[in-house]
């Protein structure tokens, strides 16, 4: 658990500490029976008083969340629902609603307050983000929209504002078969389904696959908001390592697919995310010949293989499946914005059938007019145009932080070169903690994301991931100077966290 203390911002350290455990219990970080450290340990590594802990724990014991055992310690309680709503509204006053008491156990065991405590760090004004996935599809692009939006509501003004079939508008499905064909893959229509982004492609597969217990392999390390997706359901999640080619252990698979039986095999083959590694051919086709031998389904998610920078394209594995075993999932995010909310899913028409009726409930239907516009964007060929213009932008930015990244070298920092996609992943040096570095970075005005989230199973605080496709040209290489400055820093000085003190700021791990 980190705990990452700040006096620079307004609410007192003791309700800040209490904030991050009790998020922590409810995310299931936490679980009931964990045995918190000693106020006066806890204090040490703050470097703040005792009492400053002691009110913290008070506060949570409160809630009925922790207890002080003699002989034992602090450790965190079950959170049950019989302490309760009914048992509180029996006391005589009213007041704000108890809420934790009402929400699910689902919504309460999905928090994974990790990513957001780590984006919600201070950063200054000038802070260069290699954070966060976005397109940057520049100016040309809003132009483009502009003249496509204008054009379609005199056109078609009122259709965009008029509900559509669940599965999508049929010239838009038949628009995204178009789009598939070019990645290799032959689709019909009534195969796809329209979504608002791929995450609820993700979110949608899990409500219709998956019960409580049941097994979901993935790739370690892997994207983790579809991890989350998985969780929330009660998957139990198999992460299947790589080996020194970058490539998955088929042999650890297969022997995770006999023990355990898994219902889905998640899988980002085409420039991951996080690692930005591609699966080769081989690989692919074994990997689909498991899943016809164990009688599961690869759920293939390919936001980002249209930035292929060099070496040869590959297909999908949905596009080597003759049985019908791939689930294959992609997304305009990428490629125009992500506030479009603009997915889409091919499979078997009896899955989308499954997953249309899942989706009625969410959301009934995908934005009409994301769908008209995307529709337009596909038939007129301007996607491509826009695509082959980005494609050649992100191209150069990778370039750019590959050669920043080698002109500020510093000693252990490996890396390797990816043939497309949005990210660079970074190993850094020995005993360096990529969590810890995000203050030190922070400070000296450059973020990123720690590895760790991506990882299932195993803890990993070694690795960093850059993304390159949202930092302007001009700004890559004072980015890496500042970030490789905080490494520089961190791996050469002890007393590490001295300097964040100093500034309000202070991790524990
Ligand atoms: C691998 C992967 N899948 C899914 C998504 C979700 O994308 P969308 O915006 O389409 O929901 C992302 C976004 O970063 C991603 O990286």
């Amino acid at each position: 658990m980190n705990i990452i203390i700040s006096r620079k911002l307004s609410s007192p350290i003791y309700m800040q500490i209490k904030q991050q455990i009790r998020e922590a219990i409810f995310s299931g970080q936490l679980p009931a029976g964990y045995l918190l450290p000693p106020e006066r340990k806890l204090a040490e590594q703050l470097g703040i008083n005792r009492s400053t802990v002691l009110n913290a724990y008070i506060e949570l014991k409160a809630e009925g969340l922790i207890e002080s055992f003699v002989g034992k310690g602090t450790v965190v309680l079950p959170i049950s629902k019989s302490d309760s709503w009914a048992d509180s509204s029996r006391i005589a006053h009213y007041g704000a609603p108890s809420w934790r008491h009402i929400f699910s156990e689902r919504s309460l065991g999905s928090d994974d307050p990790l990513i957001r405590d780590l984006l919600s760090l201070p950063k200054r004004r000038d802070c260069i983000s290699f954070s966060v996935a976005l397109p940057d599809p520049g100016p040309e692009l809003t132009a483009k929209l502009s003249e496509q939006l204008q054009a379609l509501m005199q056109e078609q003004g009122d259709v965009m504002w008029k509900h559509t079939a669940t599965e999508g508008i049929l010239s838009l499905r038949e628009a995204l078969c178009t789009w598939m064909k070019q990645r290799g893959i032959d689709a019909a229509p009534e195969e796809v389904l329209a979504l608002s982004g791929s995450q609820q492609g993700i979110d949608l597969l899990t409500r219709v696959f998956i019960d409580p217990g049941d097994t979901v392999l993935i790739e370690e390390p892997s994207y983790f908001s579809a991890m989350q997706t998985f969780r929330s359901a009660g998957a139990r999640l198999i992460g299947i390592p790589a080996d020194s080619e970058g490539q998955l252990r088929l042999d650890i698979l297969e022997s995770m697919l006999s023990k355990y039986h898994p219902k889905l095999i998640y899988v980002l083959p085409t420039f991951q995310n996080p690692t930005g590694r591609v699966m080769n051919l081989a690989v692919r086709e074994q990997l689909l010949q498991l899943a016809y031998r164990y009688k599961t389904i690869i759920v293939e998610d390919d936001p980002y293989s249209d930035f292929r920078y060099s070496g040869n394209p590959l297909p999908p594995i949905r596009a080597l499946d003759r049985h019908d075993h791939v689930i294959y999932v992609s997304t305009f995010s990428k490629l125009i914005g992500s506030g479009l909310r603009m997915g889409w899913l091919n499979a078997p028409k009896q899955v989308i059938r499954q997953l249309a009726i899942a989706k009625q409930m969410a959301d009934l239907h995908t934005s009409t007019l994301s769908q008209v516009l995307m529709e337009r964007m596909i038939c007129s060929g301007l996607l491509h145009q826009h695509v082959d213009l980005i494609r050649s932008r992100y191209k150069h930015r990778k370039q750019l932080m590959i050669d920043s990244l080698h002109k500020h070298y510093v000693p252990g920092m490996t890396w390797q070169e990816p043939e497309g996609g949005v990210f660079i992943w970074c190993r850094m040096p020995k005993g360096l903690n990529a969590n810890e570095l995000l203050l030190r970075a922070a400070d000296r005005g450059v973020d990123y994301l720690p590895g760790n989230p991506f990882f299932a199973q195993q803890q990993q605080t070694a690795y960093v991931r850059l993304n390159f496709s949202c930092a302007e040209a001009d700004t890559i290489d004072e980015g890496i100077r500042r970030f490789t400055a905080a490494v520089r820093d961190a791996t050469g000085r002890e007393g590490l966290w001295d300097e964040a003190a100093s500034e309000g700021l202070k991790p524990i791990i």
